[in-house]
This record gives C-alpha cells, sequence and structure tokens, in this order.
C-alpha cells in the first residue's frame, strides 16, 4: 500500500521557538510562577518535558483527551500506575516499521513529583508542535484552580462590572424592587443578622436566608437586566447561566457540568448564579433530550436543596412559562417573584427612559396606546424611531437634533398594527420595515 503524504515537518529551531513565544505568553497571564518546558534535541530525539502541576487519573485522562483530538491512530504502551506511556502509530496501522520513532508522550508519576515528555526522533510536524503547547495549558489550566476560567470553559459568563446599570435604569416594577430588596438584597448585605436570629429560634442550626428565587414572567419584562442590578447593587460577582445552550452545546456532558458550575461559584465566595430559561428544561420533555433533561434536573433537584451552605449564594431561575415546570423544581425555590407585563403608567415611565426629551402628556399617551407590551418592545420602538430618524436627518443633511412625537406615535402604531399579538413581535417588526 502507497504511505499517504507526510506532513511537513519543522526545524528544531523554529519548534522551540514557537513552542516559548506561544507558552511564555500564556504564562505571563497566570498568577501562578510557571516555568516554560525544557526542549532539547540529543542524539536526533527532540523532547518537551515538563512537570506535572498535579497527578491523578484526571491528568491521564485529559491528555488522553488531547491526543485523540489531534492524533489519529495512538497505542498505549505502558499503562502501568506510575508509568503511562502512548506510542503513535503509523498512518498505516498496519505498518510498523520506525514505530518507536514515532511521537511519544510519556506520563511519570513519581512519588517524588511527576512529569510528562513528548518526544520524538528528528522534528516535530507542526500538528504535533500544537498538541504539545495544548497539552501544557490544559495541565497548567486546571491547577490555576481559577474558579472563573473554569466557569468560562463551561458555558457560563461571569460578569463584576455593571455598568452604569442602576435600579432607575427600571421604569416602574416597584413592587418587584420592593419584593427583590427584601428577599435577596437584604440577606445577601446582611447574611450576619440573618444567622444570628436562626441561632437564637433553631434548636439545630440552620440557615433561614433564601437559597432560591425563581423569576418568573414574559419575554423583555428585565428580569435578566435586573438580575444584573441586584449584583451590581451588592457588589458580587453575578455567573450568568444560559440554561438551553448548556443543555445543546453539551448533550450527554451537560449535567455533570452543571454540577461543576455550582461548584466553582461556590469557590467565589459570594456570588449570584442566574440560570436563565430553566424552562428549556421542561420544554423538552417528551424529545430525544430527554435523558440529559432528566440528568440535569436531577443535579438541580439536589443542588437547590438548600445544602445548608454557609456560603452567600443565591441562586436565581428565570422563566416565561413557570406553569410548564417540573413540580419538584418549583417547590425548590423558597419564593417566584411575578414579573407582569407594565401597566400604562409603567409604559409611559418606560418610554421616559429612552425618550427623555418627550413630554408628559405625550408620554402618557404612548403609554396608553400600547396595552400588552414589554418593556423591550418598547425600547426596540424608540431604537426604531431613533434610526428612521438618523436617516432622515443624514439625507437632508440637517443638524442632528431628539426626534419629534409625531415620530414615536407613527412607529407605535405600526407596531401596534393589525396583526400584533404575544408572539407576533417579529411580524410586526417585518410590516414596520415595508411601511417604510
Ligand atoms: N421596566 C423597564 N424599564 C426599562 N427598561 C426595561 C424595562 N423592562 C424591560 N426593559 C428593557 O428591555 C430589555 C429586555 O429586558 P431583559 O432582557 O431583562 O428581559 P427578560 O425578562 O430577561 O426577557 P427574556 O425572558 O426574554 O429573557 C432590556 O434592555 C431592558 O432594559
Ligand atoms: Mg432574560
Amino acid at each position: 500500500m502507497k504511505e499517504s503524504i507526510q506532513p511537513e515537518l519543522i526545524p528544531f529551531d523554529r519548534m522551540r521557538e514557537q513552542v516559548e513565544k506561544n507558552l511564555t505568553n500564556y504564562i505571563s497571564q497566570s498568577s501562578e510562577c510557571l516555568e516554560l518546558p525544557k526542549i532539547t534535541y540529543e542524539k536526533g530525539v527532540s523532547t518537551i518535558s515538563f512537570p506535572l502541576p498535579y497527578f491523578n487519573e484526571t491528568t491521564i485522562f485529559t491528555i488522553i483527551s488531547i491526543i485523540k483530538a489531534h492524533i489519529e491512530n495512538v497505542r498505549i504502551h505502558s499503562f502501568d500506575d506510575g508509568y503511562y506511556a502512548f506510542q503513535m502509530m503509523n498512518r498505516n496501522l498496519f505498518n510498523t516499521e520506525g514505530l518507536l520513532d514515532n511521537l511519544k508522550v510519556e506520563i511519570f508519576g513519581l512519588s517524588s513529583g511527576s512529569r510528562t515528555e513528548i518526544t520524538k526522533k528528528g522534528n516535530l510536524s507542526q500538528e504535533e508542535i500544537n498538541f504539545s503547547i495544548e497539552i501544557f495549558k490544559e495541565l497548567y489550566e486546571v491547577e490555576q484552580d481559577n474558579p472563573e476560567t473554569s466557569l468560562r470553559r463551561l458555558g457560563a459568563s461571569v460578569y463584576h462590572d455593571h455598568g452604569s446599570l442602576d435600579w432607575n435604569y427600571i421604569a416602574g416594577y416597584e413592587d418587584v424592587k420592593r419584593k427583590i430588596r427584601e428577599s435577596i438584597i437584604m440577606p445577601l448585605q446582611n447574611p450576619d443578622i440573618y444567622d444570628s436570629i436562626a441561632r437564637l429560634t433553631r434548636r439545630s442550626f440552620e440557615t433561614n436566608r433564601p437559597n432560591a428565587i425563581l423569576f418568573d414572567g414574559p419575554p423583555g419584562v428585565g428580569k435578566t437586566t435586573i438580575a444584573r442590578i441586584i449584583a451590581g447593587e451588592v457588589k458580587i460577582p453575578l455567573v450568568y447561566v444560559p440554561v438551553e445552550s448548556i443543555m445543546s452545546k453539551w448533550y450527554g456532558q451537560s449535567s455533570q457540568n452543571l454540577s461543576a458550575i455550582f461548584d466553582n461559584t461556590e469557590f467565589l465566595g459570594s456570588a449570584i448564579l442566574f440560570l436563565d430559561e430553566i424552562d428549556s428544561l421542561a420544554g423538552s420533555r417528551n424529545s430525544s433530550m430527554f435523558e440529559a433533561t432528566r440528568r440535569i434536573l436531577s443535579v438541580l433537584l439536589r443542588r437547590l436543596d438548600g445544602i445548608d451552605s454557609v456560603s452567600n449564594t443565591i441562586t436565581i431561575g428565570a422563566t416565561n412559562r413557570r406553569g410548564d415546570l417540573d413540580p419538584a423544581l418549583i417547590s425548590r425555590f423558597d419564593q417566584t417573584i411575578s414579573f407582569p407585563l407594565p401597566d400604562a403608567k409603567e409604559r409611559a415611565a418606560i418610554f421616559g427612559g429612552y425618550a427623555r426629551h418627550i413630554d408628559e402628556n405625550d408620554l402618557l399617551s404612548f403609554g396608553e396606546q400600547t396595552a400588552g407590551i414589554s418593556g423591550r418592545s418598547i425600547k426596540d420602538i424608540c431604537e426604531y424611531t431613533e434610526r428612521r430618524w438618523a436617516r432622515k436627518i443624514i439625507i437632508q443633511k440637517a443638524e442632528a437634533v431628539a426626534p419629534p412625537a409625531e415620530y414615536y406615535r407613527y412607529s407605535i402604531n405600526s407596531w401596534m398594527g393589525d396583526n400584533f399579538n404575544d408572539a407576533g413581535e417579529k411580524t410586526a417588526e417585518t410590516q414596520r420595515e415595508g411601511n417604510q
């Protein structure tokens, strides 16, 4: 059989330069004092070696999974306690000629300190270089044990700086704001007071602070925005978890990953864990996602079950369809805070936030005309108006001033057009564009 074309090999000096440059950069971002791997060329053999940050079963599995991602055929040469070796095969698996000259990864798990060695007779290919760099990064990333890095890798976003968002940004919703102040902000800001009371009242101490709160309400009423405002006010990080995307991204692996998200959030000390769109768990019950859903649900049930955590962390779940959620899941939440659609006065106030130059009477009439729409739709209407206005200004080469009330009224009328319904905002969008 004809051997397939061999990949281009990179001269040793260039390989070393590449690895060192790449990893110097990487190491400089780490909080730890890491050393570059030792890279040598002796007796015709290239070697990249470095000590392992820690050594256990996971180390081996991490290495195997990286090998699998980069190298087609590999043989386990040794799998003894303390010595593991993986030997790359020839392209043609049955051709064993020169096999031992191929790339080899060895892991020495010695009590005096573990190390890994990547060796190959002659020079490495680009793919083999990338693979060596990745092994180093992967193993040291785990060791850095930075919960935020891990959370990001798990698909969560961690927000610290909540920018200019504050309570004034949300117009109306006084009742919702009051409930949030009482059941989320006060306990997060004064945990000691709550705990002292529990010590006085309980036969055996358990926390009386809420563990989990459910935000329920239609799309676009400010649930996600308010979670960010809370985190900003309490000055703790917000760990944002889009449950839906986590489920579809890691089908099969998602329950372990969700569990890891909870663990890493606890490492942050004090945080808000925001599980957005938890109805995606309810929605996929009878589809092929069922098994993954069931497992992820069971992780949630366990983690929300008020395991008397002393940590100052609160979980907020957000849903558009509380009624569809598993009753066991609902029962894990200490309280549900309902976000209704805004009423006429609130709509006027929301308009006021996005069109502050419009006078009170016009705002009130905008509020009257927009029954049934969310804060998000109002924001969209205002943005749409500003874009239309900007086009006009550009075309007329006029000076930039704020759009007049009629322009808003026109947008509102087309938005509220005949076909408007709860789910029909996108249709309305197309219509409006068409009206131009
Ligand atoms: N009361 C309000 N005042 C000002 N802006 C609002 C208000 N309600 C919603 N908005 C704006 O609407 C947008 C959408 O809000 P947000 O994403 O928080 O909604 P949500 O309830 O999380 O929606 P979904 O269920 O679709 O995730 C945000 O830009 C937010 O600022
Ligand atoms: Mg949201």
